[in-house]
Parts: structure tokens; C-alpha cells; sequence
């Protein structure tokens, strides 16, 4: 059986840890900081601070379970854990195109549908129910919630949030660091570390500050 190493213990987490087991991998070790000490069990619950030797004593494979784009690629860079480490789970409920190429340490919740000739990068989330149509372009650690709507031809680059139900219109670009608010229709252009929300999207911060 393959062996799984899951960091973060929140609700997504149980999301991921559902499609893990249902694709066959057995988790031997969860981390989180909650976690204060340690403990050995059938699995193995700890701190972060314990992960490169237990990736060692496992010799498991990596997901990372957190929703925060910032924080999975922070976590990347401070244990500097590389691309072959990590996993790479397509829930059985989702529908992907044969065409379709998905980065390592990306996940792909039940019901999502990823169409002909799209890109995903590294460390992505495609969320429960999100459609990604034919020709997109979506950039590491971006993060699309449950119900978005990418349309054709979108580009996303990396590190952005899609909002819950947003809808993007064909062939946006969406700038890096971005945030889209939950239920926004996208129709324009974002520029890069911009949060964008309503109908239709306008930008309302540019890195984090008020517009
Ligand atoms: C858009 C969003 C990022 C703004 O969050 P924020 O930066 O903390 O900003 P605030 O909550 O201070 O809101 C700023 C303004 O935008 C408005 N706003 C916030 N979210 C909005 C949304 N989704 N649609 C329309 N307007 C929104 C607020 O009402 C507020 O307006 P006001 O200044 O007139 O009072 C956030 O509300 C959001 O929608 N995030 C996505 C959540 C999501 O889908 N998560 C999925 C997890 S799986």
C-alpha cells in the first residue's frame, strides 16, 4: 500500500483524507502544530517540527492539507521538500480530460471537471464541485473553492484564491497573489495582489490595502 504524509489536521484536511484512502494510499502520519507533542499510534500525529524525520522513518509520500496558498508554499520553501516527495490526488468523482496535465502536491476534489487541454501547476487545489473549462492556465498554489466557474481560455496565475462560485469569463487573465471574493463574475482583467469582489468584479484592495 502507499504511504501518506498529511500536513495540516483542519476540514480540508478531511476532505483530502478521504480521497487518499479511497485511491488506496494509507496514511502513516498527520502533522499540524496543534499537535503539541508527538505521538506514535497506527498513525503517527506530531508537530511540524518532527516532519523530515518521520518522512525518513516512514519514507512516506507528501500532501499538503492547507487551504492557504501563502502557507503551503512557505511550508515548501522552510523544509525544502521537493516536487518528487509529494503526491498528486485526483478524486475518483472528478472528471479530467485525457488531455490535461496536473503539477505534483495538487489535489482535486469530488465533483470537479477539468476540460480539454488545460494546465494545473504545482500545489494547486481544485475544490469540490469547481469547473476549469478547455484551455486554461492555472498557476501554482493557486487555490480554486468549491463551485467556481473558470470558463475558456482563462489564465490564473500563480498563487491566486478564487472565491466560492465565482464565475471567470473567457479568456481573463487573473494576476498572481490575487483573491477573488465568493460569488464574483469576473469580466475584466485582474491585475497582480489584487482582491477583487461583487458583480461584476471590481478591485476593492491592492496588496491588502483598501482601494
Ligand atoms: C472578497 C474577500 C476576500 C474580502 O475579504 P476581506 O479582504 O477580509 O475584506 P472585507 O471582509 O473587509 O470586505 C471588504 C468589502 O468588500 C465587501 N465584500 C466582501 N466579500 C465580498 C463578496 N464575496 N462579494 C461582494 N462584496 C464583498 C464587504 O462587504 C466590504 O464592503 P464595505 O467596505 O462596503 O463594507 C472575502 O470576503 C471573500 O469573499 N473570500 C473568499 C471566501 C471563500 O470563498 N472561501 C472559500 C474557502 S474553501
Amino acid at each position: 500500500m502507499k504511504k501518506l504524509i498529511v500536513i495540516g489536521d483542519s476540514g480540508h484536511a478531511k476532505v483530502i483524507k478521504d480521497i487518499a484512502v479511497s485511491l488506496d494510499y494509507r496514511i502513516v502520519a498527520v502533522l499540524d502544530d496543534k499537535y503539541t507533542e508527538r505521538t506514535d499510534s497506527s498513525i503517527i500525529f506530531s508537530p511540524l517540527i518532527h516532519l523530515n524525520e518521520i518522512i525518513k522513518e516512514t519514507n512516506g509520500k507528501l500532501v499538503i492539507a492547507i487551504g492557504s496558498n501563502e502557507i503551503r508554499k512557505k511550508m515548501i520553501e522552510q523544509y525544502d521538500l521537493a516536487d518528487e516527495q509529494f503526491v498528486t490526488l485526483v478524486s475518483k468523482a472528478a472528471h479530467i480530460s485525457p488531455s490535461v496535465t496536473i503539477g505534483s502536491g495538487t489535489v482535486v476534489m469530488p465533483g470537479a471537471i477539468i476540460n480539454a487541454d488545460v494546465h494545473i501547476g504545482r500545489q494547486v487545489i481544485i475544490n469540490t464541485g469547481a469547473v476549469v473549462e478547455h484551455d486554461n492556465v492555472i498557476g501554482d498554489y493557486c487555490h480554486l473553492s468549491p463551485n467556481a466557474t473558470s470558463t475558456g481560455g482563462v489564465t490564473i496565475e500563480q498563487g491566486t484564491h478564487i472565491g466560492a462560485g465565482a464565475i471567470i469569463n473567457p479568456q481573463v487573465h487573473i494576476g498572481e497573489w490575487c483573491t477573488v471574493g465568493s460569488g464574483a463574475a469576473v469580466i475584466h482583467d485582474i491585475d497582480g495582489y489584487t482582491t477583487a469582489a461583487g458583480l461584476p468584479a471590481k478591485a476593492i484592495k491592492y496588496r491588502g490595502h483598501r482601494i
